[in-house]
């Protein structure tokens, strides 16, 4: 069940107020912004990110854009570079979002980010949208609130078509204002680069900070438009060997349900065979695993077979990715594949 829930901020807060909560709690909550509406979730709660995923049936582990109420905000979780104050100071409250390096003390947790050392931020100019978020008091991610591959939704309706029965409640905020997605800039390398045309031009953009790097890749839908993507942060060093039914001596174990026996290092994505639960465990579960393993001398990371349906896909997806695309020379067996 989706709840509909209207606030005109001051005059009706209950609404604000209940979707707050909900977010607070966890689940996932469509807003209005100005650009589209966005299908919120805690984006410092790797569970609550994992079923954004869930509800929009990605394929993959995108990174996702994290939304804050104020640039002062946004800054407690990324590195403010001066740039960045600048074009903040120019277009925030705006459909401008920034790419910048993740801070130590940052609490955007690694699913949200896709295991990135960056995170793109954004404070949309929405009144309620802000109000929420700083109801909220937390990095709240946002993707478009639409299933993966459809169009992105400008009205509560569209919202409702697309995800109705799959996510906990849409704030009804009215029809957005802009309708285009925010311009996606990375500031996390030497020089300024336009990853997505949106709803600030470059122009405007250049006109505070001078030239941009335009030249970003062309975007199939949905795909990831960050180049960078694929080399994650947290890539591992082992290499990562999916479907596994048998434990080798020296293998790391990245288990799925009931552990197979015999590893020298295991970490569980999830015990009961959730697949929510295994997507917000990922990340920290390669990690463990890639410094445990290696400093226990183990030669691979071999996955428990992980169902290809639902977000079971997008797990696999970012394993593949993960993986060193290197043959691992000694390890046969006809049950077995490797990923690159
Ligand atoms: O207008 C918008 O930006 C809307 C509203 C809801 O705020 N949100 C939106 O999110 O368009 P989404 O998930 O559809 O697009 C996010 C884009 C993705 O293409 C992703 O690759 C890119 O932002 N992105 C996120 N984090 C990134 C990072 N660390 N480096 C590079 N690209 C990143
Ligand atoms: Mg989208």
């Amino acid at each position: 069940m989706t709840d509909r829930l209207v606030s005109d901020d001051a005059e009706q807060p209950e609404g604000l107020i209940r979707a707050a909560e909900l977010l607070r709690d966890g689940r996932l909550v469509a807003f209005g912004t100005e650009t589209v509406y966005g299908l919120g979730a805690d984006a410092t709660n790797p569970l609550a990110v994992a079923r954004i995923f869930e509800a929009k049936n990605r394929p993959r582990f995108n990174p996702l854009i994290s939304h804050f109420p104020s640039a002062d905000a946004a800054f407690r979780h990324v590195v403010a570079t001066p740039l960045a104050r600048k074009l903040a100071e120019r277009f925030w409250p705006g459909p401008l979002t920034l790419v910048l390096k993740r801070r130590d003390d940052g609490e955007i947790c690694d699913l949200a980010a896709a295991g990135l050392p960056t995170a793109a931020v954004r404070v949309p100019a929405q009144d309620t949208a802000l109000a929420l978020l700083h109801a909220v008091g937390r990095p709240v991610a946002a993707p478009s609130a639409n299933p993966s591959g459809a169009v992105s939704p400008s009205n509560a309706e569209h919202v409702m078509e697309g995800l109705g029965g799959r996510i906990d409640a849409v704030l009804d905020t009215g029809p957005c204002a802009v309708g285009v997605e925010s311009t996606i800039l990375d500031l996390s390398g030497d020089t300024p680069r336009l990853l997505r045309p949106g709803g600030v031009t470059v122009e405007d953009i250049e006109a505070v900070i001078g030239p941009v790097d335009r030249h970003h890749e062309p975007q199939e839908p949905n795909a990831p438009v960050a180049p960078g993507m694929l080399t994650s942060h947290y890539a591992p060093g082992l290499p990562v060997v999916l479907d596994v039914q048998l434990v080798q001596p020296g293998d790391a174990l990245l288990a799925f349900g009931p552990p197979l026996s015999g590893a020298r290092v295991t970490w569980n994505l999830s015990e009961t065979g959730r697949l929510d639960e295994a997507a917000s465990r990922l990340f920290a579960g390669l990690r463990y695993l890639d410094q445990q393993g290696t400093q226990a001398g183990c030669r691979r990371i071999v996955v428990q077979p992980i169902p290809e349906t639902g977000l079971g896909l997008a797990i696999r997806d970012r394993l593949g990715r993960a993986a060193a695309p290197r043959p691992a020379p000694d390890v046969p067996s006809s049950q077995e594949h490797h990923v690159a």
